[in-house]
């Protein structure tokens, strides 16, 4: 058996005037009607040997969750367990708590599938064929990620050094579906590295991005975390234990919750621990982490603008467009991202995609 757990908490604030705390990016919807959150949630669904589904998500967004889950009917086969979490803490704290209640339900031994609920895959057949290879080195204690070929010097993501030139090849072996090979070991796991650094490791040839999900067994993962993170670990275990157990959604402990360190799991766990494996994950993955991202899935035109609403553009190129109910007019620019909503409009160059997280922070400042 093989439990997905769906982390879903983010806000997301890359996505911002779309994505905020009230609307967060898991529940964005792309243009067949379908949000990040359902998709990832039917990719789940049709694996086998799953039968139930572990949602990490801020209790805010419980109701919402569920009612997006039922409508998607090939998962109506499986159960759904819920531990909701009074604030964000990002998703060490978020994944160890899940760990501790996999543990709980199945012992040390349950195998977690980690997926980030703001992905995109394109090719669910190698999806499943990666997961089976992942599960099968998690049940033998190793930590294993999901790496993806690297295009471009992107610093928002984990980079994966590995072992041997074995990486390229590997990626090559997934692809023409001999994946039992294709694993192997890590030997450096660096989170969102400099841009310099992000070229080296692009020049390279040995590096893969870090796909932010993970397979492990519950009882590796708290392992590591207890060595490398012990406060993470000694809170997480202390709210577990202060938390309403019994009940489902398990609404975690809101002083006990909020009191252990905010740190994600690259830094946390992945970057420290030595025993990781990385499967190759060619099967079309996207994280759709900004507008540059989400402009992607737009076809471009003859002048590389992707548009999303109705417009009129004169002389205007390499532009991304995403509207709301109004027209949106465009003279004389390129190299623009312009995102309306009712109430806010984004203006970005788009190689600054990943600073319009910056406006999510000065607006905090401002509240
Ligand atoms: N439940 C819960 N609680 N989920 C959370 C929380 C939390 O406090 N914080 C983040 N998440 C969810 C987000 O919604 C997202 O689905 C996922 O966890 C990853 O968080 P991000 O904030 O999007 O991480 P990132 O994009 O900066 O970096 C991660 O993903 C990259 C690839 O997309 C890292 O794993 C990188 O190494 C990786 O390259
Ligand atoms: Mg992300």
């Amino acid at each position: 058996m093989l439990t997905p757990v769906i982390l879903s908490g983010g806000a997301g604030t890359r996505l911002w005037p779309v994505s905020r705390e009230a609307h967060p990016k898991p529940f964005m919807q792309l243009a067949d009607g379908q949000s990040l959150l359902q998709k990832t949630l039917r990719r789940v669904a049709v694996l086998p040997r799953v039968q139930r589904v572990l949602t990490l998500t801020n209790r805010e967004y419980f109701f919402r969750t569920r009612d997006e889950y039922a409508r998607i009917k090939e998962a109506r086969h499986l159960s759904f367990d819920y531990v909701l979490e009074p604030v964000g803490r990002n998703t060490a704290p978020a994944i160890a708590m899940a760990a501790l209640r996999l543990q709980a339900l199945e012992g040390p031994e349950a195998v977690m599938l980690v997926l980030p609920a703001d992905h995109l895959i394109n090719d669910q057949a190698r999806f499943a064929r990666a997961v089976d290879l992942a599960a099968e080195q998690a049940r033998e204690g190793r930590l294993v990620t999901f790496g993806i070929r690297p295009s471009y010097p992107e610093t928002g993501f984990g980079y994966i050094e590995t072992s041997e030139d074995l990486v390229l090849a590997g990626v090559e072996d997934a692809a023409s579906s001999n994946t039992r090979s294709a694993s192997c070991t890590v030997r450096r796991f660096v989170e969102k590295p400099d841009f310099m650094t992000a070229t080296a490791y692009l020049e390279s040839g040995r590096h893969l991005w870090n796909s932010g999900m993970f397979c492990f067994t519950a009882g590796a993962y708290l392992e590591a975390l207890q060595l490398h993170a012990p406060a993470v670990h000694e809170g997480a275990v202390a709210c577990w234990e202060a938390s309403a157990l019994e009940q489902q959604p398990l609404e975690l402990n809101p002083a006990c919750f909020a009191s252990i360190p905010d740190i994600s799991v690259d830094y946390a766990v992945m970057e420290q621990a030595t025993d990781v494996a990385v499967v190759p994950g060619d099967f079309g993955w996207s994280d759709i982490g900004s507008w540059s991202a989400v402009s992607e899935l737009t076809e471009a035109d003859g002048d590389g603008n992707r548009v999303d609403c109705e417009t009129v553009l004169v002389d205007a190129s390499n532009c991304f467009i995403r509207g709301n109910d109004r027209l949106v007019a465009a003279v004389g620019v390129e190299n623009l991202v312009i995102v309306d909503t009712p109430d806010a409009l984004l203006v970005a160059n788009r190689d600054r995609t990943q600073d319009v997280k910056k406006v999510v922070e000065q607006l905090k400042l401002l509240d």
